[in-house]
């Protein structure tokens, strides 16, 4: 058996990866510390038993964080846990350095004391800047971040292999594109644009809509990362990528289209401060290393993302129902 530690296990992407490692990978405990902000949701995973475990605990708290270090012993540390809205970190960047930043550097400290196997930590495309029409992101690309959310995963990154480097620690760093898929939270593009749909409210769309991400559904994010962190070489980073790119306007049409629902809902609105124009992904590198590729369209994904928000509505009216209408009111009404 070995015992992994999971940041942000609550969160979208840290959920689906802990769903999908107690299903496949009996050999695994899970430890989950999560904070429990506002991107939580503890119904997104099952309660503790024989191979999970739940600590709620601030990773920027390093004498709370060092005692699930003491009651543990563990081997991987994988760290999910960051703020991650990149429209919240423009209203508020301070929250996103103690987390991103501070957060990551107690984990290093910690797992250097403890002699952790492997530690991986979960970073995003964004912290390459942004592309104009043509290329691609790849690990050689350097790094111009320009939001202060990639700015401060950046700047986790850095320490990352600062601690490869110094310290000889076994660290690997994935950067990932735009995800989706079931258990996002509402504030993102696509369940935005899904939940607004279906209650035929406005949609808001930045600037001229032609934006360009490169989408990967969350899935094969998850895939990849247990990959990395089987297979992956010390001291690397590996870009994930869904081989999927799409202007905002376009991918907000084929949601409509998809919930027949008319063109009309989509309100063009101020664009985000510093908005990358365009984000691609050459993951060349885990392709040909670790073999990696994904395994959902865009057209397959989001069948499965539309079906899944239509199916659990549930779980997104109680987020629209909380905290969640201010925060929409303060970032939309005025737009
Ligand atoms: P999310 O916002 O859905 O979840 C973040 C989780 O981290 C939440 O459960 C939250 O409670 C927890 N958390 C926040 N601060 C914490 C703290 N101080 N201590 C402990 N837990 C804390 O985020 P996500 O979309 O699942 O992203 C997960 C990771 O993947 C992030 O590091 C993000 O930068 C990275 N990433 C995300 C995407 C994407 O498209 N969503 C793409 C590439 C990389
Ligand atoms: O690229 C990886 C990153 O993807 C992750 O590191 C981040 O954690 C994740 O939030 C995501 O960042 P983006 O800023 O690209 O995602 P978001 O869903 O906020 O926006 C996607 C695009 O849609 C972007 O061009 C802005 C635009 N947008 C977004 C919202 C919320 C709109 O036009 N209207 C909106 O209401």
């Amino acid at each position: 058996m070995k015992t992994c530690l999971i940041t942000g296990g609550f969160g979208f992407i840290g959920s689906n990866f802990i769903r999908f490692v107690l299903e496949e990978k009996k050999d695994i405990t899970v430890i989950n510390v999560d904070k429990i902000t506002y991107a939580a949701n503890p119904k997104n995973l099952p309660d503790d038993h024989g191979n999970y475990k739940f600590y709620k605990t601030d990773i920027a708290d390093k004498l709370e964080l060092s005692k699930v270090f003491d009651e543990n012993n563990i081997d991987y540390v994988i760290n999910f846990a960051a703020e991650s809205h990149v429209d919240r970190s423009i209203m508020d960047p301070s929250v996103f350095i103690k987390t991103n930043v501070a957060g990551t550097l107690n984990l290093l400290e910690l797992s250097l004391k403890r002699s952790v196997k492997r530690f991986l930590q979960i970073s995003t495309d964004e912290v390459y800047g942004s592309l104009g029409l043509t290329g691609k992101f790849s690990e050689k690309t350097p790094l111009s971040p320009r939001s202060p959310y990639s700015a401060s995963k950046a700047a986790a990154d850095m320490l990352v292999m600062s601690f490869f480097h110094t310290y000889g620690m076994p660290v690997l760093i994935s950067r990932c594109s735009n995800n989706y898929g079931q258990y996002q939270f509402p504030e993102k593009l696509i369940p935005l644009v899904i939940i607004n749909a279906l209650n035929n409210k406005d949609i808001p769309l930045y600037g001229d809509g032609k934006n360009i991400r490169d989408w990967i559904y969350v899935l094969d994010h998850v895939k990849g990362i247990y990959s990395i962190l089987e297979h992956g070489k010390a001291g690397e980073v590996y870009n994930i990528g869904g081989a999927a790119e799409m202007e905002n306007e376009g991918i907000i049409k084929y949601i409509l289209n998809k919930l027949n629902k008319p063109f009309s809902l989509i309100k063009y609105v101020k664009d985000r401060p510093g908005h990358d124009r365009r984000y691609a992904m050459d993951f060349s590198k885990i392709a040909g290393e670790l073999g990696f590729l994904p395994d959902y369209d865009m057209e397959k994904g989001l069948e499965l993302t539309i079906n899944w928000y239509l199916n659990n509505e549930n779980w997104w009216r109680e987020i629209l129902s909380g905290d969640y209408k201010e925060y929409y009111k303060t970032m939309y009404d005025y737009r």
